[in-house]
């Protein structure tokens, strides 16, 4: 299989990201980078073949992980691509964090490959949005990090001490808006749900409650503004580094003086759990 350089480093956050990194990490890395292409080659093959919820149901206990896992605690594995053999896989070595970590630590040692959170919030800059919306996108994925179920309510939850209400609200809903379609702004329902959630998905009672709430709120429109610049279709070939966000985090996410995970708010130790996810208890 041909490896693209520029692209791999891009998928792996960029040069900066690839430098802490140490050797095992690096060939863990180049692994996970591997294996992402065959899953991308089985895309292309399977486009246009949509499994119905039953089927996808249906694989449930022939995985070792859970697909709600957050992405830090099982290793690459794509959406698009159910049936993919994951057996042989294993989760990369993660380099050390420093003593006060910071947001822009976690998008460099926690949160790469993190060119759809990038690509999204660089997407949302061109487009012309406010910087409260530009962050939103910045960090609506976050909480997949986590935790992919329910992935919203994650994402909001660990940074409602540090961002605005509505940086919150934006995040929190985007999850349900997703599924809905907005044709005033172009909004269509993403293809890509067709594989992740099964062609015939109908979104929980819970999802549909907060798309009605959020339908209605004098937010609706930030919300829905992450979802017009959530980018999937995004290109390899560009590297996004998270400097051209140091001033927007500046300005908008209140970094606690003591570090992500050292300060006292309710979701400290979640980001304390972000740092060292090999903690057995
Ligand atoms: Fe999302
Ligand atoms: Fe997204």
């Amino acid at each position: 299989m041909e490896v693209n350089r520029k692209e791999l480093i891009a998928s792996l956050g960029g040069e900066a990201a690839v430098k802490v990194m140490d050797h095992e990490t690096r060939a863990d890395a180049l692994e996970d980078y591997l294996s992402r292409r065959l899953d991308e080659i089985a895309i292309v093959k399977n486009k246009g073949r949509y499994p119905t919820v039953a089927e996808l149901e249906s694989k449930v206990d022939k995985r070792g992980y859970r697909r709600g896992a957050g992405k830090l605690f099982v290793h690459e594995r794509s959406n698009q691509n159910p049936d993919a053999d994951d057996s042989g896989k294993k989760v990369p070595r993660l380099a050390p964090m420093p003593d006060k970590p910071t947001l822009i630590d976690f998008f460099q040692l926690r949160f790469p490959p993190a060119a759809h959170l990038l690509q999204s919030a660089r997407l949302a800059k061109k487009n012309g949005m406010s910087e409260e919306i530009i962050l939103a996108c910045l960090l609506h994925d976050a909480g997949q990090y986590l935790c992919r179920a329910d992935h919203g309510y994650w994402g909001a939850q660990i940074v409602e001490p540090y961002v605005s209400e509505r940086v919150t609200f934006a995040i929190k809903y985007h999850q349900a808006l997703r599924f809905y379609a907005d044709p005033s702004v172009g909004y269509e329902y993403p293809e890509s749900y067709y594989m992740t959630f099964g062609v015939d998905y109908v979104p929980l009672p819970h999802v549909q409650a907060a798309y009605e709430y959020a339908r209605n709120h004098k937010w609706y429109m930030d919300a829905r503004m992450v979802t017009t610049n959530d980018l999937y279709a995004f290109d390899p070939n560009v590297e996004v580094s998270i400097s051209e966000f140091t001033d927007i985090i500046g300005r908008h996410f209140k970094q606690p003086k003591e570090g992500l995970g050292y300060d006292n708010t309710p979701v400290t130790h979640m980001w304390r759990t972000m740092i060292k996810p090999d903690a057995p208890l």
